[in-house]
């Protein structure tokens, strides 16, 4: 059973930036993520949303583990059946943008159709549009990797937060 994010800010105090949960997947995935060079999200297509489940394991390792992912290459695609899958891209996408990565181009929204188990394949457009986004995922890699030495990221600033409250 995986716990939904509470908001509890623990992460903020504890040691390496924990989710407060550690009974489940999530700390060892973070861990992984932050250590990766790249990341793929995706997510079915439930209801015109992400799959619940899959919700509550990204709220938690971005809202713990987002400032490790800046600047590392990242992409989504989600997968539907029929309506409702660049909804699932959109919202997959917000963890990207708002952990800074830097997220590869291609052709078309990155959702593929299909059911049952290999059916995507049968989406000859869509397996396009993935394999165009996942050499220019692998290009950006290879590209920041020579170039890093050379060409330093941009320095991290302190967080301003402002709460639109009144
Ligand atoms: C709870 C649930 C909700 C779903 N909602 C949608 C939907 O809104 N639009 C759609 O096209 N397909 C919908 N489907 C079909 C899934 O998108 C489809 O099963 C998916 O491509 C396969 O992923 P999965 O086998 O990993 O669940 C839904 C399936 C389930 C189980």
């Amino acid at each position: 059973m995986l716990h939904g994010c509470s908001g509890c800010g623990y992460f903020n105090k504890s040691q390496g930036n924990q989710c407060v949960f550690k009974d489940d997947a999530v700390n060892e995935t973070a861990a992984r993520m932050r250590e990766a060079d790249g990341i793929i999200l995706a997510s079915p297509t439930y209801f015109g949303g992400i799959a619940g489940t899959t919700k509550a394991f990204l709220d938690r390792v971005f809202f713990s583990s987002r400032a490790y992912f800046r600047y590392k290459v990242a992409t989504a695609v989600s997968v539907v059946r029929r309506a409702g899958g660049v909804d699932v891209y959109r919202q997959l996408q917000n963890y990207l943008e708002l952990s800074e990565t830097i997220m590869p181009p291609s052709q078309y929204w990155m959702t593929v159709f299909g059911l049952s188990e290999g059916e995507v394949l049968q989406d000859k457009e869509g397996i396009q549009t993935v394999r165009k986004n996942a050499r220019a995922m692998a290009w950006q890699l290879k590209v920041i990797d020579a170039g890093k030495q050379a060409v330093p990221a941009p320095q991290a600033e302190e967080k301003i937060q402002t709460n639109f409250i009144r």
